[in-house]
């Protein structure tokens, strides 16, 4: 079976990747809110592999490993962490020489070349995990067959962007959609092709 490219967004209403604080957003919760489990723990067994950029990549090193974290963590975030630390990561890059972490590889070139070994390779679903560069290459390029959102109430203002210029609109079908507890909204979309 072909391996299924998603695409994960998380943007404010702005279309911005960044993080901003609005009410609820640091709360940590004992338990993995509906959001953490629909983005993650129930993808766990599909996917086999993460792709990021290299800022990306760096960043998500920095403190989503499990050696990053405190054990003292809430259980679903370290599961988390060792997940990440098991999958293979593809950081994109012209200019990291080592990855600097287990099961990564640097992988650098014309990107849909890139989508397309990956797929020929063996293993199960991927990931295009950001940043918002990337996947405003992704979707200039019609890669990925389903785009998973996180949308902040948040109008930001500043940050790199998702979107950008397009030869061609790119029409999704809405797949579901939900709001979550602190007034985000998620939205599972497949490309129609
Ligand atoms: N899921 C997420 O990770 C996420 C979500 C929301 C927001 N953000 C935020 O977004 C920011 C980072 O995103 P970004 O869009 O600025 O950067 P990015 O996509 O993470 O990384 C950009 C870098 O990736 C490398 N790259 C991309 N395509 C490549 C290709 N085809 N071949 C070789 N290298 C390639 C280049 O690295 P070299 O310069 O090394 O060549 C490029 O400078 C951070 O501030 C982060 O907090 C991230």
């Amino acid at each position: 079976m072909a391996r299924k490219i998603t695409a994960n967004l998380y943007m404010t209403l702005d279309g911005r990747g960044a993080f901003p604080k609005y009410p609820g957003s640091d709360r940590t919760s004992k338990e993995p809110s509906d959001n953490w489990r629909r983005m993650w723990l129930d993808r766990f067994d599909d996917v086999t592999t993460v792709v990021m950029g290299r800022r990306s990549f760096l960043g998500h090193r920095r403190v989503w490993t499990e050696k990053a974290r405190s054990p003292k963590d809430p259980k679903y975030l370290l599961d988390y962490a060792r997940w990440l630390d098991r999958v293979e990561k593809v950081c994109l890059s012209r200019t990291l020489k080592t990855p600097g972490w287990e099961n990564a590889r640097i992988m650098k070139g014309d990107l849909s070349g890139i989508v397309a070994r990956l797929q020929g390779e063996n293993g199960g679903n991927i990931i295009l995990e950001g940043g918002p560069r990337l996947i405003q290459d992704v979707l200039r390029r019609d890669l990925a067959d389903d785009y998973w959102m996180i949308l902040q109430p948040v109008v930001y203002g500043r940050g790199p962007e998702y979107w950008g210029p397009l030869k061609q609109q790119r029409t999704l079908e809405l797949l579901e959609s939900s709001s979550l507890e602190d007034g985000e909204l998620l939205l599972h979309y497949a490309s129609r092709r």
